[in-house]
């Protein structure tokens, strides 16, 4: 009896010390990755510039999932489709969170929920926001879309040079009448939208990684530095006071026309009736502002950059458009179903040259097991998105081009499109949870953008004194969180004799 006793014991012991020698050797399993040194890992071997191209080579060396300890901040990159989709989408339960970014949460009190944890709170705000930018509320803006698209061709017929500009004016207004109703704005000076934009800059610097120093893990006791001693957290908590004031006067302003009666339908509105608390109103609202602003204009300029080095492509949009819309009138949303290439477009150029082309990083809220490796709780996980859209096996030998055809089937018509990409054909807009809200606006703010720039003009390379084009180089960035390509010029004439006519009119009946 006893010695049937002592066996159990003997077993239960054995078994216990198997799990806890297999949990530690699994435990000590990282994903590889480049060999760092001790204490700072691999800081120093962080490309400055075009992380994505390197971490691309790395992936050939040390596969799909890369590990790198920063200054002792875990980290993984994940470069193939099936990682990202099975770690961020399907244990979206646990990757969910973002990184804790010291002087982005001192600039925005912690209020911007783009930036927070995936908490109870940002589930509330997200559920808001998705309420007043889903597939169907965003077919509410069809009409500010198409007028944007209106004053954008306006402006660029009388100064096409400054293309960027305009394509910037047309997201921050877009934006700002969608946030706050605000009518069209016909040039950015607007105090308020200069405030905003400085406002926004600061974040997507606060946000790009390694801005500074008290992010890293050895350097977070800075973050109990007093404030006389550090001049980011001065800068931090000065910006903060200034822009809540100023936010909350936006808001304000919103919530005076709402008690007036006045009939004012925008997300600042929706958010005040829910919300009740004009400061934290204030913050939920930019929040959305700050995400949508940047990435529309900087895509349109990955677009133009396309139509210069792919004018096959450009005639083939054209093509359709000619035919599906002529030209005696501008584009419309109605034409939406007959554009299948200029919608193939919009993928094409969101794969090709996607403004994020690294993500926004989740961060993994418990230790976790992939493939054998060991990821502990607090990773940093960063998708080289990049490398998914540049995946051979998935996009075919020609994936480093830009072709729209291939959205389209034999026939023309758009194909269903690649599994785990949530119908989009690509990862621009991110993952689970976290995935952006506000994509259905941007795909059809890129859609009528490009429908409009394509009928109305042609795009060509500059030439040089001896008649050679002067093309861009797709591979320089201009870079940050959002990046765009390096600064290019290009030549933009109408296509068509009475397009001005045309364009004024379509001003006209808009009253502006
Ligand atoms: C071409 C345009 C756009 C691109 C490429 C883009 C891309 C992204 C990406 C990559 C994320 C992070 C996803 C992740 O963490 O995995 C994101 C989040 C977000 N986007 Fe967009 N976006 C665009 C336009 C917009 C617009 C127009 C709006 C609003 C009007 C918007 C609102 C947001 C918000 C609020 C978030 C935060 C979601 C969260 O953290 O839960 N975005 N976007």
């Amino acid at each position: 009896m006893w010695s049937t006793v002592l066996l159990y014991i003997g077993v239960i012991l054995i078994t216990f010390r198997v799990v806890k020698t297999l949990r530690m050797s699994l435990r000590s399993k990282l994903p590889p990755g480049p060999t760092g040194i001790p204490i700072i890992g691999n800081l120093f071997q962080l490309p400055t510039s075009r992380p994505w191209l390197v971490f691309d080579e790395w992936m050939k060396q040390y596969g799909p999932i890369i590990y790198l300890n920063i200054a002792g901040q875990n980290t993984i990159v994940l470069g193939t489709h099936k990682a990202a989709a099975d770690l961020l989408d399907r244990r979206a339960n646990i990757y969910s969170d973002r990184p804790d970014l010291v002087v982005l949460n001192l600039l925005t009190g912690g209020m911007h929920w783009a930036w927070t944890q995936a908490d109870e709170s940002w589930k509330k705000k997200r559920r808001e926001a998705h309420e007043a930018l889903n597939a169907q509320a965003a077919k509410e803006y069809f009409p500010y879309q198409e007028t944007e698209s209106v004053i954008m061709l306006d402006q660029l017929l009388a100064h096409p040079e400054i293309f960027t500009d305009h394509f910037q004016r047309a997201s921050t207004s877009l934006t700002l009448t969608i946030v706050y109703g605000w009518p069209p704005l016909l040039d950015s000076a607007h105090p308020n939208a200069v405030h905003i934009d400085q406002m926004d800059h600061e974040l997507l610097v606060a946000a790009a990684p390694g801005s500074f120093w008290v992010e890293f893990k050895y350097f977070r006791w800075m973050k109990y530095l007093p404030r006389w001693m550090c001049a980011w957290r001065r800068n931090a908590e000065d910006a903060f006071s200034r822009n809540s004031v100023m936010l909350e006067g936006l808001s304000a302003d919103v919530q005076k026309q709402m008690d007036a009666g006045d009939n004012i339908t925008c997300v600042a509105s929706k958010i005040l009736q829910n919300t009740g608390n004009l400061f934290e109103a204030s913050w939920n609202s930019i929040s959305i502002y700050t995400a949508g602003a940047e990435t529309t204009s900087g895509q349109l300029a990955w677009f133009m950059q396309a139509m210069i080095l792919y004018p096959e492509a450009q005639l083939l949009a054209q093509d359709e458009l000619d035919r599906v819309v002529g030209s005696e009138r501008l584009p419309t949303f109605d034409d939406y179903e007959h554009l299948p290439y200029i919608r193939a477009t919009v993928k094409e150029i969101l794969r090709w040259r996607g403004v994020s082309p690294l993500g926004i990083p989740h961060r993994l809220s418990e230790d976790d097991y992939y493939e054998g490796y060991f990821l502990p709780k607090d990773t940093t996980c960063f998708v080289n998105v990049w490398s998914l859209h540049h995946d051979t096996q998935v996009y075919g030998d020609d994936a480093e081009h830009f072709n729209p055809k291939r959205f389209l089937d034999a026939n023309g018509n758009l194909q269903s499109s690649i599994v785990d990409t949530k119908d989009e054909g690509h990862y621009s807009y991110g993952f689970g949870k976290r995935i952006c809200v506000g994509r259905y606006i941007a795909n059809n703010s890129l859609f009528i953008h490009i429908a409009f720039l394509l009928w109305a003009f042609n795009i060509k390379a500059k030439v040089d004194a001896d008649g050679n084009p002067i093309l861009p180089d797709s591979l320089q960035f201009n870079e940050g969180l959002i990046v765009r390509p390096a600064p290019f010029s290009c030549n933009i004439t109408p296509r068509k004799m009475d397009a001005s006519e045309i364009i004024a009119q379509a001003k006209a009946d808009r009253g502006l």
